[in-house]
């Protein structure tokens, strides 16, 4: 360990922005960690971490000492590679399998983009100071551009859920339109700032509809479209449960549907087999009151486990089930738990996938269902279709 205690001295400073671990250590054992490789961002004085398995991305935020110890421990037990940069070096440590240890530095020639900026205020894609006149009228910016404080959570959540957007659709062709329903939209936060991201800056055709229960709030989003001249921006009051869209749907979002209210916006999409799929659940009730077992009797012991437990097992169905209709999916930390416990975001893309994959998925789920004796509705509305073979 002194060894790598001297490495790690000459191959970290506080001007690295970016590092990255690779390579990982074949796995023993005792070794259960399956990250493929982590990147590290510098956010401020702290750190982000973004972890990478084959499936899924978990993120943490670390301060440096706390991310000083985390390197020695991953260099000591899970990865051969350490690649770091600051502005004017290109920093390697390497591990080889017999353990023998090498630490470089280079004169770097093409640094990592950063993924975070180094002030957290301009890594968001809405920067604060800019002024976007709906955002004032929603209570979201000051008139000088400042986030309200008390509407900073949801600025950072909205500003990530965007990101994530962005992230998967920087590939398309801008002037192909883009048709996207944001269903239980609200007050529509999620959704103007979606519109104005999209069509303002990224200077894409987009036609975004806004689905809610709630009269007046369609009402008010409604008169919000028109003032800004938002022409491809319409908020209509309706049910996801019985929604047919006049127009063929390339994405579908959600934040905070509650409960089964994401399964029927789940269900629509897969049924007008739109491409894009990002949806936070939250209030996933529906398992809790409905499992039983006797084979996993631990998990159903204790309400708050129960609770929870059903609630993971909610998203993970999503998911699997959405795996079995053809899409590529993740499971994301969208936001830290610190700012909201309704923290996952399902992505999918409809993508190529074998007839293998998609089975393995839905065995996946019947092997839980008939566990816990629950009928989760996705699967009860792709059933009802005729689409669950
Ligand atoms: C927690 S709010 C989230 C609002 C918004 N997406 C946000 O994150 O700020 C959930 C919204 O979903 C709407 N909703 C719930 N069930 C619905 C359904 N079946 N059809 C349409 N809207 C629904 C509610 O009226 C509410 O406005």
């Amino acid at each position: 360990m002194s060894e790598l205690i001297k490495a790690m001295e000459s191959c970290f400073n506080q001007q690295i922005y970016k590092i990255i671990l690779s390579k990982p250590k074949k796995k023993s054992a005792e070794n259960i960690m399956s990250y493929k490789k982590i990147t590290i961002s510098q956010i401020n004085a702290d750190y982000h971490l973004e972890k990478f398995t084959d499936t899924q991305v978990f993120n943490e935020n670390l301060n440096e000492q706390a991310l000083k110890d985390f390197l020695l421990i991953a260099l000591a037990d899970d990865f051969l590679q350490y690649n770091a940069w600051d502005q004017q070096y290109e920093y390697i440590i390497q591990v080889s399998k017999k353990g023998k240890l090498s630490a470089s530095k280079k004169t770097v020639k093409e640094a990592p983009k950063m993924a975070i900026n180094h002030n957290r205020e301009k890594n968001y894609l809405l920067k604060e100071g800019v002024v976007i006149e709906p955002l004032i009228d929603m209570g979201i910016f000051t008139k000088e551009g400042k986030v309200v404080n008390t509407m900073y959570d949801k600025f950072k959540q909205i500003n990530r859920f965007v990101e994530i957007i962005d992230d998967e659709i920087k590939n398309l062709d801008p002037d192909i339109p883009l048709n996207i329903i944001d269903f239980g939209c609200g007050k529509s936060y999620l959704t103007f700032i979606l519109y104005y991201y999209l069509t303002e800056i990224k200077k894409m055709k987009v036609r975004i509809v806004g689905l809610d229960l709630k009269q007046d709030v369609i009402a008010r989003c409604n008169e919000s479209a028109r003032k800004y001249g938002y022409e491809q921006l319409s908020f209509e009051l309706g049910n996801i449960h019985s929604y047919e869209s006049e127009f063929p749907v390339d994405m579908i979002i959600t934040l905070h549907a509650c409960d089964t209210a994401t399964d029927f916006a789940l269900f629509n999409a897969v049924k007008w087999d739109a491409k894009l799929i990002f949806s936070v659940p939250c209030c996933q009730h529906e398992l809790n009151g409905q499992m039983e077992t006797e084979a996993l009797s631990l998990l159903t012991k204790y309400g708050i486990i129960k609770e929870r437990t059903a609630a993971l097992m909610t998203d993970a169905i999503r998911g699997s089930l959405l795996e079995y209709c053809g899409y590529k999916v993740q499971l994301l930390e969208f936001v830290d738990l610190a700012h909201t416990p309704k923290n996952i975001l399902i992505r999918a893309r409809k993508a190529k996938s074998s007839e293998k994959k998609r089975n393995e998925a839905l065995n996946e789920v019947n092997q839980v269902i008939q566990t816990f004796s629950f009928k989760p509705t996705l699967y009860q509305l792709l059933d009802a279709e005729g689409m669950i073979k």
